[in-house]
């Protein structure tokens, strides 16, 4: 008989060979935090130029001032879920908040962005109907869509006209379409064709979910995301987003207009059997929240430093994403390209994302650089004169 590990064989192989180039990727430990761009592993001193971050507000004084207030007031945690003993007043005034912010009557808290998608996944659709999602789409959105019982069928990352087709051929099955897109695509930061999915939608009477987890703050006049800059927020039936990127925190959230969204709450077990997000959490993603429309200097700078990163990566002839983006991803055939790179930047003091497949695209190593309105001229210099050291 097989022992229990044994299926993780081929995994195992990879790890062994990858340590070989590189063994400080599988022992990444921030050992302190600086601010939220700078922190030290292994003893040296690094720009973050990996993490989600966005508006850099996981170091802003007021939301830790909230964060640290709530916990004095309520407590480190809730330990109860939503349906029982956790639902704070803190929980409500955000649900309340969030559908003021996003123009919805309604809204529902979750403990994290993953747990958000699982449960309206799960939930919204069921046996019989079926869920129509863009091949590229997150894990926790496929995950979602196993644990629910609808029918999941892919069409072609951002292509409309694929949607399109197979929209057509479901005509005949007379039962309720669910379409799944991302605002801005978290490997590759490209955005979807979203006037374009919407006019689908509604020309054939499905339903339309967008997850705006990395577009939340990043997107649109007042940070509402890509169905904001776009124009179609109405076209949009539920919006999920996280609170662990431009807000900061940790956390999930989905929007609607749908006067029965509130019966997610009874229905959907990822809401149900979990603990609630601890009064801390609350209390700095309220705080954060607010700044999303009060700051837009924050997505300016952000955008600012998104393009600078982008072009230079571009003059440096590397494969880059689409379109310029906060998530500045540079595409490998070979993982051991993308490994040395990787190695190379961290000597240099910079610190970005390693992806592997599966977890990408079309089978290629991606480095994902991600930046912040946190980081400064010099920390932006620093990043792009270490990439032009190390690739050439
Ligand atoms: C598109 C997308 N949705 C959901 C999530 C999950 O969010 P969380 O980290 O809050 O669980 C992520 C996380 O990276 C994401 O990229």
């Amino acid at each position: 008989m097989m022992a229990i590990f044994d299926k993780f064989q081929a995994l195992a192989e990879t790890r062994r060979e990858l340590e070989k180039s590189a063994s400080s990727f599988f022992n990444i430990v921030w050992e302190e935090i600086i601010s939220g761009t700078e922190a030290v592993v292994n003893g040296r001193r690094v720009i973050l130029a990996g993490s989600n971050n966005y508006l850099g507000l996981s170091f802003d004084s007021d939301c830790i001032e909230a964060a640290c207030q709530a916990a004095r007031q309520e407590g480190t945690g809730t330990t109860g879920s939503r349906m029982a003993n956790g639902t704070f007043s803190g929980h409500v005034a955000l649900e309340k908040e969030l559908a003021d912010y996003f123009g919805r009557q309604r809204a529902i808290v979750f403990s994290t962005g993953y747990v958000a998608n699982l449960a309206i996944l799960s939930t919204v659709v069921g046996p019989g109907e079926i869920i129509l999602l863009d091949a590229d789409c997150h894990a926790s959105i496929y995950d979602g869509c196993r644990l629910g019982g609808a029918e999941v069928i892919r069409f072609r990352h951002n292509d409309a006209e694929d949607l399109e087709k197979r929209l057509r051929r479901l005509e005949k099955r007379n039962t309720n379409v669910l379409i799944v897109a991302e605002g801005l695509y978290s490997m590759l930061g490209d955005r979807a064709p979203l006037a374009d999915i919407v006019a689908v939608k509604q020309k054939y009477g499905a339903y339309l979910m967008v997850d705006e987890a990395h577009s939340l703050g990043v997107l649109g006049d007042n940070g509402r995301g890509l169905a904001e800059e776009a124009g179609v927020e109405d076209g949009v039936d539920f919006v999920v987003g996280t609170f662990s990127k431009s807000l900061g925190a940790i956390g999930g959230f989905c929007v609607s207009n749908h006067p029965e969204l509130d019966l997610v709450r009874y229905a959907s077990r990822p809401y149900v059997f979990t603990a609630s997000s601890s009064p801390s959490i609350i209390g700095s993603t309220r705080q954060a929240l607010k700044f999303m429309s009060a700051r837009p200097e924050l997505r300016r700078q952000l955008w600012e430093n998104a393009n600078l990163l982008y072009q230079h990566l571009q003059g440096l002839d590397l494969d880059v994403g689409p379109e310029p983006s906060p998530i500045v991803a540079v595409r490998y055939d070979k993982k051991e390209e993308a490994f040395a790179i990787w190695n190379g930047l961290l000597e240099r003091g910079v610190y970005v994302n390693l992806v592997l497949p599966p977890a990408t695209p079309d089978g290629n190593s991606l480095l994902r650089s991600s930046v912040s309105a946190a980081h400064t001229r010099q920390q932006m210099e620093h990043i792009c004169k270490s990439f032009s050291e190390t690739v050439t």
